[in-house]
């Protein structure tokens, strides 16, 4: 029976690619995201090059969504081996402008439903024997811009939550990583400048399929030993330092 992946935040972007990337390597892949329509056009897309995909709809800072996800992945796939917690948004406030319920409403989604939906479907992980997990965190976990409080946040716990989770989980045989994705471009990338690509140590923007590649190796069952670990995908960005000469 073919293996099963969730990817959540898969109808646009990076997720999208992470879900194309384990389609063709032959997983059942269950695109879960609150976006329907570009879901199900990516569901259509898949299936009609022969490729195993559903699209289920999940608002991850919402737990029952989480457990009605969950549910439902069991349902049409009887089984779960890898969960990519990808859904993530972004929002720059001054933090004397940040609101209690945009604090929550991205520490919720980003950081929050990494941890309950891996409580969720870990007891299906642990039924495969060879399970893996992959938190999509940031470069910006590491570093900060102005008014990134609530994002960084959101992605530093999700470190420290991979880590943790590694350690807790491996009695089920789960490995649990993280990735650091740094600009990624998700638009057109014929549209970027000279000196985005030129600024970065690789000479380039990255691509989602950077990002799919990266998650597909780290949930290899062959790659077990890597666990709790933080892959930084970034063309080097966080190893260059910015004095000014
Ligand atoms: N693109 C980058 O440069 C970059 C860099 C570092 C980290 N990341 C991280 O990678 C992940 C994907 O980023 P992206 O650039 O592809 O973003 P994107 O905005 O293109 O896609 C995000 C997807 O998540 C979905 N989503 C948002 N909130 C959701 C919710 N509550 N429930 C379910 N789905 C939800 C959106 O509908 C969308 O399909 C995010 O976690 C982001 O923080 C991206």
């Amino acid at each position: 029976m073919n293996r099963t992946v969730i990817v959540t935040g898969a109808s646009n972007g990076i997720g999208k690619a992470v879900a194309k990337a384990f389609a063709t390597n032959y997983y059942n892949v269950v695109i879960a995201d609150l976006d329907s329509e570009n879901g199900n056009l990516l569901q259509d897309e898949l299936l009609s090059e022969g490729r195993q995909a559903q699209f289920i709809y999940c608002d991850v800072s919402d737990p029952k969504s989480i457990h009605k996800l969950v549910k439902e992945t069991i349902n049409r796939y009887q089984r779960i081996d890898v969960l990519i917690n990808n859904a993530g948004i972004s929002e720059f406030i001054r933090p004397d402008e940040m609101s209690v319920e945009k604090w929550d409403q991205i520490l919720n989604t980003n950081l929050r439903a990494s941890f309950l939906l891996t409580r969720e479907a870990a007891p299906y992980l642990k039924k495969n024997k060879k399970g893996s997990i992959v938190n999509i965190a940031s470069t910006r976990a590491l570093m900060s811009e102005k008014y990134t409080e609530a994002y960084a946040a959101s992605k530093g716990g999700l470190l420290a939550l991979t880590h943790s989770q590694a350690v807790s989980y491996s009695v089920d045989n789960i490995t649990v990583n993280c990735i650091s994705p740094g600009w990624i471009h998700t638009g057109d990338y014929d549209k970027l400048r000279d000196i985005d690509h030129k600024q970065h140590p690789s000479k380039r923007v990255g691509k989602p399929e950077d990002i799919a590649r990266a998650c597909l190796f780290l949930t290899d069952p062959e790659n077990d030993f890597i666990n709790g670990e933080n892959l930084v995908i970034d063309g080097g960005m966080t190893r260059k330092m910015i004095y000014e000469h």
